[in-house]
């Protein structure tokens, strides 16, 4: 709690705009809208089909909001799960990426600022109490602790082993009807302004590749770097 000093001298900072960098409002999802419309689209379709929604890797719960108020305020009344290890990356994933894929990145450094407690009272905040928050790597989680049926899953894990392992988790989980969307599979150079991620993070494009050919499932792509699954 600041002290009425404190807060006086935070308003006088702020009204001078100093270090704004740094506290000025600005877009922060990393998703564009259209690719927010697609996700929230997903909800709607899958709305009376059975099962939960899932999220795996949630971050600082941007879309997580989204999504979450998107489907309350729909009136869509179904769980919402989110999975993250809630600290970045973990050893045995960048190991696949520097060793067996043989990319030359820093991926320690990502994702890092993170902590599950802070994220449930950053919903909180929102009055958003009811989200079903998992700390988990998802290529180890104790496989009680995901929905037994899915309806729409998002999977937002980045490397190859996450969203190869996370398909194979929660592919058998999904109900008929329902969808998947493995995000990071960029089908262009560039969306807008924005550059692709770029080889560093092409692993969850070829774990997406791997996972419909060998389960015999059609390849789709929407909005640049989303790709579906449709069961
Ligand atoms: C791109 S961010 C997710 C962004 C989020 N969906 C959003 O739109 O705001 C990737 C997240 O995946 C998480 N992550 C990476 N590897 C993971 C793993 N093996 N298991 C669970 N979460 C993981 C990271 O901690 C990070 O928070």
């Amino acid at each position: 709690m600041l002290s009425r000093f404190q807060r006086m001298a935070y308003e006088a900072m702020m009204n001078r705009g100093y270090l704004r960098k740094f506290w000025y409002p600005r877009y922060q999802f990393e998703y564009f809208p259209r690719q927010l419309c697609y996700l929230a689209s997903c909800i709607e379709r899958t709305s009376s089909i059975e099962g939960d929604v899932v999220e795996v890797g949630c971050a600082h719960g941007l879309t997580t909001t989204f999504l979450y108020e998107y489907m309350k305020d729909s009136g869509i009344e179904k769980s919402y799960n989110c999975f993250d290890t809630f600290s970045g990356f973990t050893e045995a994933n960048i190991s696949v990426e520097l060793n067996k894929r043989m990319k030359i990145y820093n991926y320690e450094r990502e994702y890092k600022n993170n902590n599950v407690d802070w994220f449930k009272e950053s919903l909180s905040r929102r009055n958003i109490t009811d989200i079903n928050v998992v700390q988990a790597d998802i290529c180890t989680i104790d496989e009680s602790k995901l929905p037994s049926k899915i309806a729409f899953c998002l999977i937002d894990v980045d490397l190859y082993e996450p969203v190869k392992i996370g398909l194979e988790k929660i592919y058998p989980r999904i109900s008929a009807g329902g969808i998947i969307v493995v995000d990071d599979c960029w089908t262009k150079k560039k969306h807008m302004w924005v550059e692709s991620v770029g080889s560093a993070y092409d692993g969850a494009m070829q774990a997406y590749k791997e996972f419909t050919s060998r389960e015999k499932l059609p390849e789709k792509f929407v909005e640049t770097k989303l790709a579906i699954i449709e069961k």
